[in-house]
């Protein structure tokens, strides 16, 4: 399953995240902000519990998140939406999944993982700006998923029909949420018209 968010706010930053023009300086700020949209969507189904609060008038009743809330980053590209998501929820836990496309065979290498322990019984957000084939973001939800986690939800911020199918494939049970659902995959992979390398784009690291 997967849900696009077409809100003009999020649409107008992303006409210029994927100008090839935008540099890496704003490129990160657009990454920050597109990731708050979209998460902002992607956690409207988390659980609260209801709190009495005292207002200067009356007690009030409310309701706080209710989750250990664990996000992971999908190194590297996935940093450049870590502070976008921890400004909605400054107590989460972070864990770490290293992983790099093999630039041949477009299949996922692992290289580094650390887990917090709170993954089992929380709900984990997965977040990596590029979803292409899925290779890395099911490699994250493996990994995710063999240490005890239950509730899985994916932000991206470009994705693509193929990526998609692939995910849902592998575990129906998650949900993708992105700005944009884009046409499709090139002969390397890359997601058209996309925005090109994330990780390059993001971190300065383009020739
Ligand atoms: C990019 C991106 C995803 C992956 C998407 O990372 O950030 O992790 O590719 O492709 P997939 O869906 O086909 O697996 P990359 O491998 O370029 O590594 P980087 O973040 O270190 O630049
Ligand atoms: N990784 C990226 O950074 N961009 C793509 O289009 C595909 C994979």
């Amino acid at each position: 399953m997967h849900e696009e968010i077409q809100h003009p706010c999020v649409q107008h930053k992303l006409a210029i995240i994927r100008d090839v023009e935008t540099g890496h300086k704003r490129f990160r700020e657009l990454a920050t902000e597109i990731t708050q949209f979209v998460c902002y969507e992607a956690l409207k189904q988390l659980k609260t519990r209801e709190v009495k609060v005292q207002t200067p008038v009356a007690e009030a009743s409310c309701r706080k998140i209710d989750t250990d809330i664990v996000v992971v980053p999908i190194l590297r590209a996935g940093v450049g939406m870590l502070d976008g998501i921890l400004d909605l929820l400054p107590t989460a836990r972070v864990g770490f999944v290293g992983l790099y496309r093999d630039e041949e065979t477009a299949q996922p290498v692992s290289y580094y993982d650390r887990l917090p322990p709170q993954t089992r019984g929380g709900t984990c957000i997965i977040i990596d700006p590029m979803l292409a084939t899925g290779g890395s973001t099911n490699a994250a939800i493996d990994l995710l998923k063999q240490s005890g986690a239950t509730d899985i939800v994916v932000v991206c911020i470009v994705t693509c029909p193929e990526g998609l199918a692939a995910v849902e494939k592998e575990h129906p049970d998650v949900t993708v949420y992105t700005a944009s659902v884009d046409e499709r995959l090139n002969e390397r992979k890359y997601i058209v018209p996309g925005l090109g390398d994330a990780g390059d784009r993001l971190f300065g690291t383009s020739a």
